[in-house]
Formats: C-alpha cells, structure tokens, sequence
C-alpha cells in the first residue's frame, strides 16, 4: 500500500502525512484552505528537524520525506490511493459529502478511513456503497509522537479491511487496538467523563485547577492532569464529544458540566485561545 490520501492538513493530517512518508509512502495532502497546507508543510518541516536535533533521523531524510508529500486543494489527488484518510474538520456534514465523494472517486479497492474523534463510523460508511471498506483510524495527537492507533469497526467493516489496517499501522510503528463503534469509541469513553468530573470538581469548589492536576499526577500516575490535558485537547472538542457520547448514548451521566459550557460560550477554549483552565497567554 504505497499511495495515501490525507483529507484535511490541520493538526492531525499534518502529522498523518508525516508519518506514512517517513514510512516511504507516496502521500497527496488535500485541503480546501491553502494557506492550511502551506502551515502543514512548515509544521512537517520543523518537526523533521527536531527529530534530526534529536538524533532520530537522518538529515538527509528531510528532503527525502518532504518529496513525498505533495499538497492540493483538488480532492481528484485521492483517485489513486489505495488508503484515503479523512482528517478534516469534526463536522458530521462535512465528512458525509467528503466520504459520498471519495467514494465515487476512489478505486474499487481502495479503503477510505476516518480519523473522527466522534462522529459514527457506521453513519458515514451509509454514505458509501463500499461500507465493508470504510473503518475508524483514530490516530492520537500528536501524530508522530503517540503510540496508539484505534482502529475502529463500524457495523458493516469487514474483517480483511480491519486486517489491512492494523498491519498498516503495526509497520508504521504503532500499536493498533480494534474497538466497536458506539459513540466516543474508548478512549474518549473512558477520558470525557474523567474530564467532566474534573470539571465538576472545579465548579463546586472541591479544589483548585492546580489541585485536582496535582493529585491525579502524583497520586495516578497521569502524565498531565484532567484540566491541563482539556486545554490542550480543546474546551470546545471536549463539550462536543460530551454531546455526542450524551446524545448517543442517552444517559445523564454523560451530561456536559455546566460551567465547561459557560466557558467555551465566553471563549476559554484552552490552549488555542490563550485562556481555559490556565492562563497562557503571554504577559
Ligand atoms: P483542524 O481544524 O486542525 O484541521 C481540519 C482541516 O480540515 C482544516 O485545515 C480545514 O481547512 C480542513 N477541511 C475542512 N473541510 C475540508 C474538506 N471538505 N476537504 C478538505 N479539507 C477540509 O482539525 P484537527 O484537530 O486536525 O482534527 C481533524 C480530525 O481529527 C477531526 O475529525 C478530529 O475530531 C480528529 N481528531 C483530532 C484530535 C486532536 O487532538 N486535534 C485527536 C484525534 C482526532
């Protein structure tokens, strides 16, 4: 499997694309924005480079990489890859017209994978008359980085096309593990109501930010605490995946914390606004 499709260069096809072309694919990188693949490119380019700072990659291996990322805006570059990954916006509208397109667009063979935080795998696979082809490749952020891949099956994926996909993803180094699809799959299952409750947490006064952080670093052993990972992954993401799992799986214990709600009406989205549970903006 030689040439991929990435569909959206944002954070995450950004660094999609760097992996299979450190790997030796041959990757189109489509984007309706142009100005989003040209930061994808910059991006990819710096974090060549720290990986040759770091001694994990030859300095040759730069060039090398970066000729086999070719950007476009024109969503034909698809018709030729064997493996299509979506990363475009978390919009339920937009991946159901992308997938109705990459499916008239694509080989027969081809497979066409979403990297969708939540939206239903099977859902967008009815958008397709190949839904034994279409599967889950929820790759973790960032990219390069993470070790695991979950690899999500949705009602009609077939077990060749989950096959194909894990062993994909082993050669690229990761660690596949093969979920069903029922909203917010595991990780964010298991993650968004560990977030949620932190949140409640900081609402009702039982602790500071810094507080509920500190003890389940220390005393968990988590690398980074529930609110300061919120921040990084997105006030807005958070209450969106909150919804979905809520809405989908229909029990209260899913509802999103009113004050996660009162902070992304009033733009504390985390990181990318400078202002959530932390404050990073420059002063
Ligand atoms: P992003 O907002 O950084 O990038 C999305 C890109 O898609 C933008 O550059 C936008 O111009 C482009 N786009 C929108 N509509 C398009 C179309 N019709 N055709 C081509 N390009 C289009 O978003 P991000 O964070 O990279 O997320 C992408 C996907 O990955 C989402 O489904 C999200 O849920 C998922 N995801 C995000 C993670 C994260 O930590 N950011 C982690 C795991 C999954």
């Amino acid at each position: 499997m030689s040439k991929i499709a990435v569909i959206g260069s944002g954070t995450m096809g950004n660094g999609i694309a760097h992996l299979f072309a450190q790997h030796g694919h041959d990757v189109a990188l489509v984007d309706v924005s142009d100005a989003a693949l040209q930061k994808a490119i910059a991006t990819i380019t710096a974090n060549l480079e720290r990986q040759v700072k770091k001694g994990t990659l030859a300095p040759e291996a730069v060039a090398q990489v970066l000729s086999r990322i070719h950007t476009t805006s024109d969503l034909q570059a698809a018709k030729e890859a064997s493996l299509v990954i979506e990363a475009a916006s978390e919009n339920p509208t937009v991946k159901f017209e992308l997938f109705a397109k990459l499916d008239q667009l694509c080989g027969p063979d081809a497979i066409l994978a979403s990297n969708t935080s939540s939206i239903s795998i099977t859902e967008i696979a009815a958008r397709t008359k190949r839904p034994a082809q279409v599967i889950g490749m929820h790759f973790m952020n960032p990219v390069p980085m993470m070790q695991l891949v979950e690899i999500i099956r949705g009602h009609a994926t077939s077990d060749a096309t989950t096959r194909t996909v894990a062993e994909l993803s082993a050669a690229l180094g990761k660690t596949p593990v093969e979920v069903n699809d029922y909203p917010g799959f595991v990780s964010n299952r298991v993650l968004l109501p560990m977030i949620n409750e932190a949140i409640f947490c900081v609402m009702e006064g039982v602790a500071t930010p810094e507080a509920i952080d500190t003890v389940m670093k220390l005393g968990m052993a988590h690398p980074m605490g529930p609110l300061q990972l919120a921040d990084f992954i997105g006030l807005d993401v958070c209450l969106a995946i909150l919804n979905v799992m809520h809405e989908g799986l229909g029990d209260d214990k899913y509802r999103p914390c009113p004050l996660l709600k009162k902070m992304v009406a009033a733009g504390y989205l985390g990181r990318k606004s400078g202002r959530g549970f932390y404050d990073y903006r420059k002063v």
